[in-house]
């Protein structure tokens, strides 16, 4: 393991909630006296290599560490092969190839093309993991679907009188806060928004504001609740007289510059009430009608086909999803296999009952079972908090890379 590269790594993390659906990036570059790093910092910016290569010298030689391969196509800003091939380091190293299909390791054999050593895939893994949802949308065509749940220690939600709320402390509000910050929306149903009426945002701490979506099939949700005050206060029709002529993730083109907007959607079924609907919409809502689904995934349900709300949101540029589930959608969501990672928050004290996360899910068999991997465990406070994500999930990614040998089969 090189030094070098676990500096790009370090920079590219200073991308994490402002760069999305692009990835984060680092670059960093040494002669074996000094280092310089950059990193890739926000969505329409220039490129981690754009900020690190005016300040090397004009012959740069030594060494250049990418936690990704440089960009060979215009997209907002020029392709930064072009900065490497001009002023060539002794040697660069690159952890993972770049699954966008207009680049898709064309950067890496331009510079084999070009006579420059390079190397790939050091640190390869922990590149992946470290920004799951870019590779998810990429390599499997769907957003990364995290599941925040806050429960008593033994799974339940709510008490038989049901009371919800707060069942963990303001240590693990705060970090479900630092969480949504990183996230390009944060997600839930409408049990949740009509119960408990909450904002979605970020205020526990400093970190940008994730957009908000409400799944809410029948427009039960006001379309003055919290969430849509919270939201029109500040990005609402209100906030900007210039209309924005794109919109990717979080971001807007607002003229030829991209400023960062957050969304509030609501997500219904296609033929919904149309008066609903204008009422939404004339607020500022977003609204996106979708196909209906049953409890099984099959079409023509009253509810929000899943598969359709995740193509969606790809599409949308939304590759992070923070979903805040009640029972009935987080049931909804393990019955369907759409969970990638749960956080679970678990307050030190037994509710008991019937009112457990997992709603309608049920397995079987232990063979059939919901299977994770423990990723972290840690205490806030009183509570614990249990990081777990889908098994294998990063060696799937990597053998699906431009490159790799499976895909290469494929
Ligand atoms: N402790 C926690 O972490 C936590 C987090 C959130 C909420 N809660 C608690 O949970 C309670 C609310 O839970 P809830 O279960 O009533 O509400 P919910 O899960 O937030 O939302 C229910 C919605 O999920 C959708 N849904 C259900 N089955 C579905 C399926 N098969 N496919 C697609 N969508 C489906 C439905 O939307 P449509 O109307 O569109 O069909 C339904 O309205 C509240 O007491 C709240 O305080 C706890």
């Amino acid at each position: 393991m090189t030094e070098g590269m676990s500096r790009a790594l370090r920079a590219s993390r200073r991308g994490r909630g402002h760069v999305s659906p692009n990835p984060m990036v680092g670059a960093a570059w040494t002669d074996g006296a000094r280092w310089i790093t950059r990193h890739f910092s926000r969505f329409g910016g220039a490129h981690a290599e754009a900020r690190l290569f005016p300040l090397l010298p004009d012959a740069p030689s030594g060494e250049l560490f990418l936690t990704l391969e440089p960009c060979t196509v215009f997209g907002k800003t020029p392709p930064c092969i072009d900065l490497l091939l001009a002023r060539p380091p002794a040697r660069v190293v690159i952890a993972v190839p770049d699954p966008d299909p207009r680049v898709s390791g064309g950067g890496i054999r331009k510079l084999k093309e070009a006579g420059i050593p390079v190397v790939v895939g050091e640190r390869a893994a922990d590149v992946v993991a470290n920004d799951l949802p870019f590779f998810s949308a990429h390599l499997r065509g769907r957003p990364w679907v995290e599941v925040k749940l806050g429960s008593s220690i033994d799974g339940r939600v709510a008490t038989s009188g049901g009371e919800s709320r707060w069942i963990t402390g303001p240590s693990a509000r705060k970090d479900v806060h630092r969480r949504r910050s990183t996230a390009d929306a944060v997600v839930v149903g409408a049990g949740t928004a009509l119960k408990d009426d909450p904002e979605l945002t970020v205020r526990h701490v400093k970190g940008p504001e994730p957009s908000k979506i409400v799944i809410d099939s029948g427009f039960r949700t006001s379309p003055e609740a919290a969430v849509w005050k919270a939201w029109n206060g500040v990005y609402g029709p209100g906030s900007s007289p210039e209309p924005a002529l794109e919109r990717r993730g979080n971001h807007a083109k607002v003229g030829t510059v991209w400023t960062r907007r957050p969304r509030l959607v609501l997500v219904s079924t296609e033929g919904g009430d149309r008066a609903r609907r204008r009422a939404f919409e004339e607020l500022g809502w977003e609204v996106w009608s979708l196909p209906g689904a049953d409890d099984h995934g099959g079409l023509g349900g009253r509810h929000v086909s899943m598969e359709a709300f995740l193509a969606r949101a790809l599409a949308e540029g939304f590759h992070h999803l923070f979903v805040e589930p009640g029972p009935s959608l987080a049931g909804a969501l393990l019955q369907g296999g759409w969970v990638d990672a749960l956080t679970l928050y678990m307050a030190a004290k037994v509710i008991g009952g019937s009112h457990s996360w997992s709603g309608g899910y049920e397995a079987a068999t232990l063979a059939d079972a919901f299977q994770f991997q423990t990723v972290d465990v840690q205490t806030l406070d009183q509570d614990v908090l249990v990081r777990l994500r889908r098994p294998g999930v990063i060696e799937e990614f990597l053998s699906c890379l431009p490159g790799s040998s499976r895909r290469s089969e494929s």
